[in-house]
């Protein structure tokens, strides 16, 4: 079972994520930290964001094991993130190492931009995760209070906006719904909502087993 969520920033992918692969007892990437994680080797070792041969050479580095999912979550990491990800040859070297681990049993959830199109074209159940810029930048705001932060909501609106149109722009596998994805829209639905009716889904494609 491979089952492929994308959807832009704080639509609540990261959260069904990790939901969904506990409930199936799959294991859970969250790709979002494999770009996070080449933007923040550049900044800590002073290196540019926009040098596509640095910035390919670190991803072909990255390990996926020693991914730190507290350090890579800081907000300005996100932002680094996406200018690391519009280049070309950054991609497939993520892409790579995404498959890999899609491929080991007993099967995965990977969360993304790009993994029903470009990543798991093949996946069993592939859910585009929507909501307002509002109530994402509203769900990103409570979170940076609720960890001890403050946070200007206003700036955090910004950032979204700026970062969807980023990567919804972008040439190389910009962030779009596949053909054959299920729109899940959660700005009126809680996390369990959400879930519940991704597990209908997947429950679903279960039954129907895998003999298409
Ligand atoms: O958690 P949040 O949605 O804020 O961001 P993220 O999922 O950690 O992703 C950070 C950035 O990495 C995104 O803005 C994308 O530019 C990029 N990304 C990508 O290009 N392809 C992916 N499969 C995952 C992330």
């Amino acid at each position: 079972m491979l089952i492929a969520i994308d959807g832009p920033a704080a639509s609540g992918k990261g959260t069904l994520a990790r939901r969904l692969a506990a409930q199936y007892g799959l294991r859970h990437l969250d790709t979002g930290l494999t770009y996070r994680g080449v933007a923040k080797a550049l900044v800590d070792t002073g290196q540019p964001l926009d040098d596509e041969v640095i910035a390919e050479r670190a991803a072909r580095a990255l390990d996926l094991g020693a991914l730190d999912r507290t350090v890579l979550s800081e907000h300005g990491v996100g932002e680094a993130a996406s200018k690391v990800a519009v280049m070309p040859a950054v991609r497939p070297a993520l892409v790579d190492k995404q498959r890999a681990f899609a491929a080991t049993p007993p099967g995965a959830v990977l969360d993304g931009r790009d993994i029903g199109t470009v990543v798991c074209p093949h996946a069993d159940v592939k859910l585009y995760v929507i909501a307002s810029p509002e109530v994402r930048a509203t769900r990103r705001w409570r979170e940076i209070e609720a960890g001890g932060g403050s946070a200007d909501y206003a700036e955090i609106l910004a950032d979204i906006e700026r970062r969807d149109a980023r990567d919804m722009g972008r040439a190389d596998s910009p962030l779009r719904p596949a053909d054959d994805a299920h729109l899940l829209d959660t700005s009126e639905m809680d996390i369990e909502t959400a879930f519940q009716a991704a597990c209908k889904l997947v429950d679903a494609r279960m039954a129907a087993g895998n003999g298409d």
